[in-house]
């Protein structure tokens, strides 16, 4: 037991984070609920989600209680990397739909109070884009190779690629052309890097966010945020970057610190963070503010430490940056406490809102990573012959996670799916797989599959309802029948019910916009505590029971939470409550 039961008036707190005003800008408290299209809902019945069954289905959000929507990738692509290889920028993919179903769909969202942002990839084109076909016929020393990185080789004949940068999928990141220039590709070779000193690139960019803007989307997620400016010269680099974490397997030997003081870099290597990107935002932010109704970006920049990231939002660039330090702490106690003080402080000092996510298109999902022996696991796709996830206790601690991530001041994420505590697909077939991740790994590294597979909408129906005719893209595994929206919908305690009623209180309670303090009795060990307004929140990370304060009531919990022989309350392990603080 970690008190003595104190009455929760008299619990010692320690400030982190002033609450804000209730008024403040949508993005500052907004729960943004995260659409795969592909994934999502299929109207047409050829087994890919598309923007008909988006609209279809949003009165299940507007029901969710979430603020807004970010819609992955829908445009023209060959489909090299699920979209984020875009072959026109203001084009939807016939596989989505047309621009009239977005324009339908952008108005039934708008309509049921959820604002909608789009993806922006502005890193790299798909090899399909009309400036690399260009640059293509137009061959070496050619003004339309300007807008790409395209260098000559090293060595004999120039055979060797022109630095030693790998790609984040795995293998080189250059490509040879017949012609014998080489490209550069931070991922897939499908991916061709834009060249950002290029003013055409920079005013195309801007003129693509002018164009969604005039469609009236409420703003952007920006990929790969933090990569559009490489050092000058592209120096060489022996790191390897993975996804979401930043840097990692980087040896003492590597260069890394003398990269760092040629780049001024954090530690991310020449091909990331780099100063130069903030001109980008500070431009960026200057076309939305010639727009009415607090347009936003959100900057998915895997950069480290937080005080880095917290450049990416400072007043004149984007409005939000994923924190992706969050999702990495996993289910441990000293790692989340960590996360939570550090990144108020940042951003506070910038005057940011600071954002949470514990899922995404990219991660083995929450309540799949959780499960595993290791909380803080974080495998690139699971696969039949690795370990498999505890089912049970992934989801009972991805509840408990997601009730402390909801109680947190500032702006969440929710990935779909997770609403209903949906794991990953942690048995598909390797002959299923699509990610170029597993490809170019040679399957050493699972990929993103399992955490993208179609959502079950109906337990009784083909395809779990996502799609009429029973088709689907990757198949679902059949346990996911339990997680259909309609088996959980209106059943107390389901994730959904849980979620409904988390997301309601965040709201009637202000917590987005609310401050943290950490209850000082109650906070440490195994258990994270705090106080966000009037709402007592305390997550128990470790395996006993802890006593609950004398006089606590129960607003919300993720498990029932029991009473000891003497009548108090007793929060059981792997598992978070909201407690409505004494008068
Ligand atoms: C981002 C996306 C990811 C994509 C990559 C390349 O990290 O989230 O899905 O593969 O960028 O565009």
């Amino acid at each position: 037991m970690t008190t003595d039961a104190l009455p929760t008036t008299s619990l010692g707190r320690a400030l982190v984070h002033a609450p804000g005003t209730p008024d403040a800008a949508w993005w500052r408290d907004a729960v943004i609920y995260q659409v795969y299209p592909r994934s999502f809902a299929d109207a047409s019945g050829d087994g890919i989600g598309d923007l008909a069954g988006i609209t279809a289905r949003l009165d299940h959000l507007a029901d969710l209680g979430v603020d807004a929507v970010w819609l992955s990738p829908f445009y023209r692509s060959p489909q090299a990397d699920a979209g984020y290889d875009v072959a026109d920028y203001r084009q939807v993919d016939p596989l989505f739909g047309t621009l009239d179903d977005f324009d339908a769909m952008l108005d039934r969202a708008h309509r049921l109070g959820l604002r909608v942002i789009v993806d922006l990839v502005p890193n790299h084109t798909s090899d399909e884009h009309v400036w690399f076909a260009e640059a293509l016929a137009a061959g070496p020393g050619s003004a339309a190779r300007e807008r790409y990185l395209f260098r000559a080789g090293r060595g004999v004949d120039g055979a060797e690629p022109p630095n030693n940068w790998q790609s984040i999928f795995g293998g080189p990141a250059w490509t040879r052309l017949p012609d014998g220039e080489w490209y550069l590709h931070l991922f897939d070779s499908r991916q061709p890097d834009l060249n950002w000193e290029h003013p055409e690139v920079r005013a195309e960019f801007e003129d693509v966010l002018r164009f969604w803007l005039d469609r009236g989307v409420d703003g952007f997620r920006v990929d790969v945020a933090h990569g559009m400016v490489k050092a000058p010269g592209l120096p060489d680099w022996a790191g390897h970057v993975s996804m979401i974490e930043g840097v990692d397997d980087v040896s003492p030997t590597d260069p890394v610190d003398r990269a760092d003081e040629v780049t001024g870099s954090g530690n991310q290597g020449p091909m990331f963070d780099q100063d130069g990107v903030h001109e980008i935002y500070r431009a960026w932010n200057r076309v939305l503010r010639q727009y009415d109704g607090d347009r936003a970006m959100v900057a998915e920049a895997w950069v480290e430490p937080l005080s880095r990231l917290a450049r990416y939002v400072r007043s004149d660039e984007a409005q939000q940056a994923f924190n992706f330090a969050f999702l990495a702490a996993g289910w441990d106690p000293a790692a989340l406490r960590d996360v939570v003080t550090s990144s108020y402080g940042v951003n506070d000092a910038v005057g940011a809102p600071t954002t949470w996510v514990l899922s995404n298109h990219d991660v083995v999902r929450h309540a799949s990573r959780f499960g595993l022996s290791t909380p803080t696991a974080r495998p690139n796709g699971i696969g039949r012959a690795d370990e498999q996830p505890d089912e049970a206790l992934g989801l009972r601690r991805a509840r408990a996670a997601t009730l402390l991530m909801l109680a947190l001041p500032g702006s969440a994420y929710l990935y779909q799916g997770e609403e209903l505590g949906l794991p990953d697909h942690t048995t598909l077939d390797d002959t299923y797989r699509q990610d170029p991740a597993f490809f170019r790994t040679g399957g050493a590294e699972r990929g993103r599959d399992g955490c993208r597979v179609p959502l079950p909408w109906s337990a009784g129906e083909p395809a779990f309802g996502f799609s009429p005719s029973g088709v689907t893209w990757l198949p679902q595994p059949a346990a996911y029948a339990a997680y259909a929206v309609d088996a959980q919908r209106g059943v107390p305690g389901s994730t959904l019910e849980t979620y409904r009623a988390a997301l309601a209180a965040r709201r009637s309670e202000g917590l987005g916009t609310g401050g943290l303090e950490w209850l000082e009795e109650l906070d440490g060990g195994d258990v994270v505590a705090f106080r966000n307004r009037d709402v007592l929140v305390v997550a128990n990370l470790g395996s006993a029971p802890v006593e609950l304060p004398a006089d606590a009531a129960v607003l919300l919990a993720s498990v029932d939470v029991e009473r000891d022989a003497t009548g108090g309350l007793v929060l059981p392990a792997d598992a978070t409550v909201w407690l409505r603080a004494g008068a």
